[in-house]
């Protein structure tokens, strides 16, 4: 609604705004300033032994600051470093630090104190207004630097050295180059390290608690079972950065309530095998709930449907967990068919 919508009688009326100038309601401003509102003087404006008392009482805070600064420095010099102390709640601690502690506190917190005491008793409350300027520079002003610009172009020959101003150009283009190359330093690319694990066709699946192959038997409706690759013994070099890749889950699910058609195609009776590191900054999942096939990253709570080809359901995880194809072999346990066919964990810069 524009001012000349408001009836003028319901304008503000002109007031004084308290610095000396009158602020008048108009077309362009309908709303006064009301200005600040007038001093309330202090107990201690009007009464001096209030004054006094106030000024004792910040004299005092400043007292106990130093006291409290002299006892640190005795603290130190005569406290042992080992001695310990009991304090309540806090049982047995070291005597030193605790003193050190509190003495310091007090010292800081009296000056503190103190300074606030004197400025909201003391010091003086008037409230002053300072009118803000405009930042844009007078016209004249911007004539000036626009004409000093050209003056200098001019006589530095800029636009006439063609070769010096080229030259230059490029010296600053290349000035940045040093620092890119210097990106060498965060370490060796990854290459395709991060592309492959240790799983191949074939590969017997090995549950990670009891080093034994796993049958599919072995994994329960309802129960999250965790596996390696046969063979990744814990005292292997290079053990932890095979398993942070290569770590796996087991689920079996009834496979009619697996919706994602190539989940099911790639899992065994209902067994689906996922990566066990989360999508997300890595964390390995534990949690499972057997209701409703969701597993959940203890880390940012991102949450993965594994009935529905580990879809983000919830959380920061930017996208399903890989899932790894299994089969049997002859001998009745289960085997990988192949490596993941994505990068495991967070391989944020390889996916779409
Ligand atoms: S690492 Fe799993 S949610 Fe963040």
């Amino acid at each position: 609604m524009s001012s000349q919508d408001i009836p003028e009688e319901n304008l503000p009326a002109a007031q004084d705004t308290g610095h000396g100038a009158l602020d008048v309601a108009d077309e362009k401003n309908p709303f006064a300033d009301p200005g600040v509102p007038p001093h309330e003087p202090r107990i201690q404006d009007i009464d001096e032994r209030a004054a006094k008392r106030s000024e004792r009482a910040v004299a005092l805070l400043f007292t106990v600051s130093m006291l409290a600064t002299i006892g640190f420095i005795a603290a130190f010099v005569t406290i042992p470093v080992h001695k310990t102390v009991y304090i309540f709640p806090l049982g047995h601690i070291g005597a030193l630090n605790f003193a050190l502690g509190v003495t310091l506190g007090v010292a800081l917190f009296c000056i503190g104190a103190g300074a606030v005491h004197w400025g909201r008793t003391l010091m003086s409350d008037h409230e002053l207004v300072q009118e803000r300027h405009p930042i844009e520079a007078p016209a004249d002003v911007r004539a000036q630097v626009f004409e000093d610009f050209r003056q200098g172009a001019k006589e530095s020959q800029l636009g006439r050295r063609k070769l010096i101003r080229n030259t230059m150009f490029g010296a600053m283009a290349m000035v940045p180059l040093s620092g890119v190359v210097l990106l060498r330093d965060l370490g060796p690319l990854p290459e395709d390290k991060l592309r492959h694990t240790l799983w191949r066709k074939g590969k017997l699946i090995v549950n990670m608690n009891t080093n034994e192959p796993l049958r599919p038997s072995d994994v329960a409706v309802g129960s999250l079972t965790f596996a390696k690759p046969e063979g990744l013994e814990e005292h292997d070099h290079g053990f932890q950065n095979e398993i942070a890749k290569a770590a796996l889950m087991l689920v079996r699910i009834e496979p009619e309530d697996i919706k994602d058609k190539r989940e099911l195609e790639w899992s065994h009776e209902g067994i689906v095998a996922y990566s066990k590191i989360c999508t997300h900054v890595g964390c390995p999942i534990s949690l499972y709930e057997q209701q409703t096939h969701h597993v959940l990253c203890p880390c940012h709570q991102s949450t993965f449907d594994l009935a529905d080809g580990a879809r983000v359901i919830f959380g920061p995880a930017g996208h399903p967990l890989p899932q790894l194809r299994i089969g049997v072999n002859d001998e009745g346990y289960l085997e990988a068919l192949g490596d993941f066919e994505e990068p495991v964990g967070p391989a944020f810069w390889e996916r779409g």
